[in-house]
């Protein structure tokens, strides 16, 4: 696995892969931009990183905190919020994904009560509003109640890429979780992939933007050790949507498809997810299992 990802990493740098996002050429070090701090601001915001950011900060940056551990002003991994009091890291690690969820909707979405039901989840809906990129940038900064403030890990650069990829969501720039999945208490998981994708479509462009990595079939980079990039869809798609949109943190991915709208990324997104439904054409990986006929996941995509 190792092995794979230093060859991966190793091809982006020669440019034989479709990598121009992902500045990142792996865990260690960290990515070039990442570890530029003072990068000027007139450069425009990436809300592809931002949305790494939102996923796992950690791994797009080079801070020495450690949640809960080691780091940070404090020695001990922990970070303040608006009125000064520690935010405990346990369980979540501050990680906004956790804190906000795959569908940034807090805990009225797919990690709230009625649904995974998360302890970590915090109140604010993202996507309940619209706000101007300063407006994020402050808030992100000085964290609010719940919030940690952020501005004790992440840089000016960083929050302002955060800060448009939130902003570029609201307003529908980017895809939202609306465009993908419908949350559900039955299905597992709590989501059911909405209807309208282009499966047909999906395949092509699987093969263009993502099988370079994943493999034609996606088997080639297992995913949690046991999952095929086809099962991994087929089962959390409420997750996958994200990681088509902005890439992977501290990987070699980034955002691996071209798109001039939200609409645009949505409509190719889905289609990529609805084409990963297949379970012949992307199978799991040899020994494991896979959904089960019926599985409402997929719903009318599942082959
Ligand atoms: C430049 C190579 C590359 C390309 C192109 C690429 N990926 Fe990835 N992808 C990776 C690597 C490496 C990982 C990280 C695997 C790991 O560390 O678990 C990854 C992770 C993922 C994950 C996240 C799995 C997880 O651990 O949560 C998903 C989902 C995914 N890729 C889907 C896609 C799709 C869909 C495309 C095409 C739109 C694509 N990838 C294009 C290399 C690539």
């Amino acid at each position: 696995m190792l092995t794979k990802l230093r060859f991966i990493a190793a091809a982006c740098t020669f440019g034989m892969l479709a990598c121009s996002s992902s500045p990142s050429p792996g865990p260690t070090p960290p990515s070039p931009d990442a570890a530029t701090p003072e990068a000027p601001l007139t450069t425009a915001p990436n809300d592809a990183r931002g949305g790494r950011l939102y996923d796992k900060w950690s791994k797009e940056t080079s801070t020495d905190l450690e949640p809960g551990k080691a780091g940070g002003a404090r020695g001990d991994g922990t970070l303040l919020n608006a009125t000064g009091d520690v935010v405990d890291p346990a369980g979540h690690s501050y990680r906004l994904k956790n804190l906000f969820g795959w569908d940034m909707r807090g805990a009225e979405g797919i990690y709230g009560p009625a649904y995974q039901n998360k302890s970590y989840v915090l109140s604010t809906n993202l996507l309940a509003q619209t706000q101007s990129e300063e407006e994020l940038l402050a808030w992100l900064r000085a964290g609010d109640e719940e919030l940690p403030a952020l501005a004790e890990v992440l840089d000016d650069a960083a929050l302002r890429d955060l800060a448009a990829f939130i902003a570029k969501t609201q307003r529908g720039e980017l895809p939202g979780p609306d465009q993908f999945f419908t949350l559900s208490a039955e299905a597992p998981k709590n989501y059911v992939l909405v209807a309208g994708g282009d499966a047909a479509a999906g395949k092509p462009a699987y093969a263009d933007s993502c099988a370079s990595c994943h493999g034609e079939d996606g088997t080639s980079i297992p995913i949690d050790e046991t999952l095929s990039l086809g099962a991994f869809m087929r089962t959390k798609a409420y997750e996958g949507w994200f990681k088509v949109i902005n890439g992977h943190p501290g990987s070699p991915m980034g955002r691996e498809i071209e798109f001039e709208s939200g609409e645009e990324a949505a409509k190719i997104t889905l289609g990529i997810i609805a084409a990963l439904c297949d379970r012949g054409a992307y199978p799991p990986l040899a020994g494991q299992s896979d959904v089960v006929d019926g599985d409402l996941r997929c719903g009318a995509y599942l082959r």
